[in-house]
């Protein structure tokens, strides 16, 4: 989980959006930050002031001229205080601002003065948006190190689809904490990931698979990212959302992921093989569905899928899971050994709090030495964080 009482500039500026804030601020400050807010003049004709102080319990900024304000003592105290400066919705009007090194009101002002990352998500007519001052000063900010988030397509204020709207709040929050592990642990680290349950195909329609949902590899590929760390994820197909800050790699089978993971290897310095990999496949599928009317029974013929952890081999950190349904740290000590793993994560999938479309796990970490961590029943991000730390200690 990213380091809580970071302090989070959130800054608000006149656009229709400006109540979707509410909602990342209320995020925030629910995971634990301490989410400060500067509103600008126009932003609050369409969103109060009152609405961020009861969301975040902090004053809320909204001019420069505010003599009883903490922060308008000191004009610059939330630009030193920040630990990122996210500004969203931010108009065409505050881009501008930026992109000219203008600080004629706190939020511009705050940007100017800031040594923070600062995350950008506009939102704005896609008239705009095009319009070649914007194409400009995005162009300028992004060289100086400012990060876009969005905006993506869809309805717009003057009822026309386009680009410009808002993106989604997910990627907002997750490019923001991205942004927050700059400089974090796994900094300038390559770490890969796999998730998810591959799928063997039987026929066209059909295929073998598993009952992984894949959360338990995106939660660690999530907080790798807010570690600092460049991810590679390679999914085996998921319902889950694509996490924003991570290059994705869709694989559906065993064959396909091990290719995948062959290149990604070559610049990684460590691989966390917790995908749900078939271990045996149809020797040959049929070109063609198999109809039922023309069978009273079929027998499908199984071959051994590589095992990818075993062929994978190199100077980088290795990362085994190791779902068992019985005698858990017996059959996981010995996979540590015949795989040549660094660490594994071992779990009793027949407990209903763990394992496969859990969103907590109770799982025990083994190192090659054998020795045995037993973590308590935490949230699947939690439980990534411990692994990463034990991780941290391998790369070190
Ligand atoms: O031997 P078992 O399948 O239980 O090992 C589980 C670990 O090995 C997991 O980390 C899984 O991602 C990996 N694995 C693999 N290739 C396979 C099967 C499993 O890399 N064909």
């Amino acid at each position: 989980m990213a380091d809580k009482m970071k302090t989070i500039v959130l800054g608000v500026t006149g656009s229709i959006a400006a109540y979707k804030a509410a909602e990342l601020a209320s995020r925030f400050t629910g995971e634990g930050f301490r989410v400060d807010v500067i509103m600008t003049e126009s932003a609050q004709q369409f969103i109060a002031p009152l609405t961020f102080r009861n969301i975040t319990g902090r004053p809320v900024v909204t001019t420069m001229w505010d003599i009883d304000s903490e922060f308008s003592v000191e004009h610059v105290a939330l630009a030193e205080a920040a630990d990122v400066v996210l500004i969203a919705p931010a108009t065409a009007n505050i881009i501008a601002k930026m992109a000219c090194g203008m600080a004629d009101d706190m939020l511009s002002c705050t940007v100017l003065a800031t040594k923070a990352p600062v995350v950008i998500a506009p939102a704005m007519n896609d008239n705009m948006w095009s319009n070649p001052f914007t194409r400009e000063n995005v162009a300028k900010l992004t060289k100086r190190g400012f990060t876009f988030v969005g905006p993506a397509r869809g309805r717009l204020a003057s009822g026309k689809m386009g680009l410009g709207r808002l993106t989604g709040l997910d990627d907002i929050y997750g490019i923001t904490l991205q942004a927050l592990g700059r400089k974090g642990d796994l900094a300038g680290k390559h770490i890969v990931v796999t998730a998810g349950g591959t799928q063997e195909p039987v026929d066209p329609v059909r295929c073998l698979t598993n009952h992984s949902s894949g959360k338990m590899g995106y939660a660690v590929a999530e907080a790798a990212r807010n570690r600092g760390a460049e991810v590679t994820l390679i999914s085996a197909p998921t319902a889950l959302a694509a996490p924003p800050g991570l290059k994705i790699i869709g694989v559906k089978t065993a064959e396909d992921m091990l290719k995948a993971v062959q290149e990604a290897v070559k610049k990684a310095d460590a691989l966390v093989m917790a995908a749900a990999v078939a271990d045996f496949r149809p020797v040959k599928a049929s070109s063609q569905k198999i109809k039922r009317q023309d069978l009273n029974e079929l027998t499908i013929e199984l071959e051994k899928t590589p095992d990818i952890l075993a062929q994978v081999k190199g100077s980088f950190i290795r990362v085994g899971f190791a779902a068992e349904s019985h005698d858990v740290v017996a059959n996981a000590k010995e996979k540590v050994k015949r795989k040549g793993l660094d660490l594994i994560v071992a779990n009793d999938i027949t407990e209903m709090d763990c394992g496969f479309g859990a969103d907590t796990n109770r799982v025990t970490i083994i190192d090659s030495k054998g020795k045995v961590e037993n973590l308590p029943l935490l949230p699947k991000g939690e439980v990534a964080d411990k692994i990463l730390d034990k991780l941290i200690t391998l790369l070190r």
